[in-house]
């Protein structure tokens, strides 16, 4: 095994450091999904952009990569759990962990709900396995352009009550996850300290609220019909 991974120090740097990369990607992802706002063609040319990169091969080598950092940033979060319970076999009468915020002593129930998201999210939108009728492809192309539909996708998709609810629960479980998460990177490398303190407190609640505020807009304005197709 590499030698930070021995260490229970080194695993949380890395699931700090493979955090930090996750929440990149959820800013970034959800940043070009509120192009929805923009109109169909600005999400569908920002869509096709990602697709196209590099001839088709970008978009690979980004899948793979987040892939990778996913599969670590979990198997750690198990892993370091395993060497918890074995460390200290009987749980606490009493938990000492008045201190610690809900959010930080549920982040494997928020993990794991938000690993159940993904498949079905990937199912839904990526593989269009859940509901072919609303899929990007499954649309009339508009005149000679034979563009992949993202934007009839997905109002289309939010359209649906049953749908929306899920994804407005997922992002619940995602703000609670990244309230704790979103700032504890700063306290693994040492950023909790001095003037920091204060700052390294709020990164995960601001971050958590922002990604609740903009993916909620999205579902909320599709389904209550204030975005179109
Ligand atoms: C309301 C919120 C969200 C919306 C509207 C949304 C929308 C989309 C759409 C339209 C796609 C397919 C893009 C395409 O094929 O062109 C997609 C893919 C994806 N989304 Fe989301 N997403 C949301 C939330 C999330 C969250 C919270 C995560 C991660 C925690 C996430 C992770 C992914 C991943 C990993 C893919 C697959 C990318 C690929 O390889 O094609 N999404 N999303």
């Amino acid at each position: 095994m590499l030698a930070p991974v021995k260490t229970s120090i080194g695993k949380k740097a890395i699931m700090g450091v493979t955090g930090v990369l996750l929440v990149l990607f959820v800013l970034g992802h959800m940043t070009g999904n509120l192009l929805i706002f923009a109109g169909r063609d600005a999400i569908n040319e920002y869509a096709r952009f990602l697709h196209e990169a590099g001839h088709g091969a970008l978009i690979w080598v980004a899948r793979l990569g987040l892939l990778a950092v996913f599969v670590t940033h979990m198997s750690l979060a198990f892993i370091l759990r395993a060497e918890n319970r074995m460390a200290r076999p009987v749980r606490y009468v009493v938990e000492d962990t008045v201190q610690a915020s809900w959010a930080s002593r549920n982040m494997m129930l928020t993990g794991i709900v938000m690993l159940l998201f993904l498949i079905y999210h990937i199912a839904h939108f990526t593989l269009g396995a859940t509901d072919p009728a609303t899929f990007k492809g499954a649309f009339e192309p508009r005149g000679e352009q034979k563009l992949e539909d993202v934007y009839q996708m997905v109002v289309k998709g939010f359209q649906q009550p049953v749908v929306a609810g899920l994804y407005l629960l997922a992002q619940l479980a995602l703000c609670v996850h990244l309230w704790h998460g979103a700032g504890s990177w700063m306290q693994s490398l040492g950023l909790n300290r001095g003037k920091l303190r204060q700052t390294s407190r709020l990164v995960g609640p601001v971050i958590a609220l922002a990604v609740l505020a903009g993916n909620t807009l999205i579902v909320l304005a599709c389904l209550l019909g204030i975005v179109t197709v």
